[in-house]
């Protein structure tokens, strides 16, 4: 697959990252290119992932069967009237949040094959989220990116009308589990443990954690078979509960979406 990144920042870094991983280009049949207005960011991610750096957007949809915008929302519609003349019949793939496929088809010519994508930077090391909304890429189109994509994490196929909840859970889920462990860590601190020994703990806790849920599929079962009554994880948990762990998490996720449906 010839994918070409429109943007080199942080989440075309974490893809590639994850594509990268253990497979060197030759290996992988991942061909990547990139382009970004700052010529030194693309030179130096087609550096480190064995990319190639392309000139303009049309030098990059020449090389690429699969486009993916990866710039700010902002700046989408710049992008959409750069790439649109060029792509003819070459599938387009918005990661952009809060850009709606209407939007982005009535920027780019008639019969554009374009989806949306939401991932996570989980993917920088294999385990990313994916959302994607099918849009009009055809089915061959479709099974290579889920192709490409699960190579680095899950798809999960969404109507586009449950990006923003599902972008709120799995978008941004790094960012409420990392201030978790942080917090976690900083509890352990407070209990008396280094630094160092804290987030380790912290950080191997919650990987454990989401892996047996993952493999049970129950979060109240393992929840309850480790809170045994009386016993020092009841008594945590029955301060969680009744400091409002459960009513922040809502809130979060409410906040995220209200943000995705003001726009940008
Ligand atoms: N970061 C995440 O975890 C994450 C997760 C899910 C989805 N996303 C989505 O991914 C997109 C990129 O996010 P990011 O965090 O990677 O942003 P970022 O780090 O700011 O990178 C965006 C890059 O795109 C460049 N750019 C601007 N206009 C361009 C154009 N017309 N053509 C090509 N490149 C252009 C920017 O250059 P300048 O800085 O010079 O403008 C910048 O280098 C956003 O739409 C965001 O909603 C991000």
């Amino acid at each position: 697959m010839r994918a070409g990144f429109l943007g080199a920042g942080h989440i075309a870094r974490a893809l590639a990252e994850g594509w990268r991983r253990d497979a060197p280009q030759a290996s992988s049949g991942i061909i990547l290119s990139v382009y970004d207005p700052v010529p030194e960011r693309a030179r130096s991610f087609a550096a480190q992932f064995d990319a190639q750096a392309c000139a303009s957007p049309a030098a990059l949809a020449n090389l690429s069967e699969l486009v993916v915008l990866a710039m700010r929302p902002t700046d989408v519609p710049a992008a959409l009237a750069a790439v649109g003349p060029v792509l003819e019949g070459r599938a387009l793939l918005s990661l952009a949040a809060a850009v709606p496929l209407d939007e982005l088809r009535a920027g780019l010519p008639d019969g554009a094959c374009v989806a949306r994508l939401m991932p996570n930077v989980a993917a920088a090391v294999g385990r990313g989220v994916f959302l994607l909304a099918a849009g009009t890429l055809t089915a061959a189109q479709l099974d290579s990116v889920r192709d490409l994509f699960g190579l680095a994490g899950t798809v999960v196929e969404i109507p586009e009308g449950l990006f923003d909840p599902a972008t709120a859970v799995a978008g941004c889920g790094p960012g409420f589990t990392a201030l978790f462990i942080e917090a976690l860590a900083e509890a352990g601190v407070e209990a008396g443990l280094d630094e160092a020994l804290a987030r380790e703990l912290a950080v191997a806790g919650v990987a454990g954690s989401a892996a047996l849920v993952a493999r049970d599929g129950d979060p109240v079962a393992i929840r309850t078979s480790v809170a045994t009554p009386g016993g020092m994880t009841a008594e945590g948990v029955e301060v969680l509960e009744n400091r409002g762990l459960r009513a922040a998490l809502a809130a979060a996720v409410a906040a995220a979406v209200e943000r995705a449906r003001r726009g940008r």
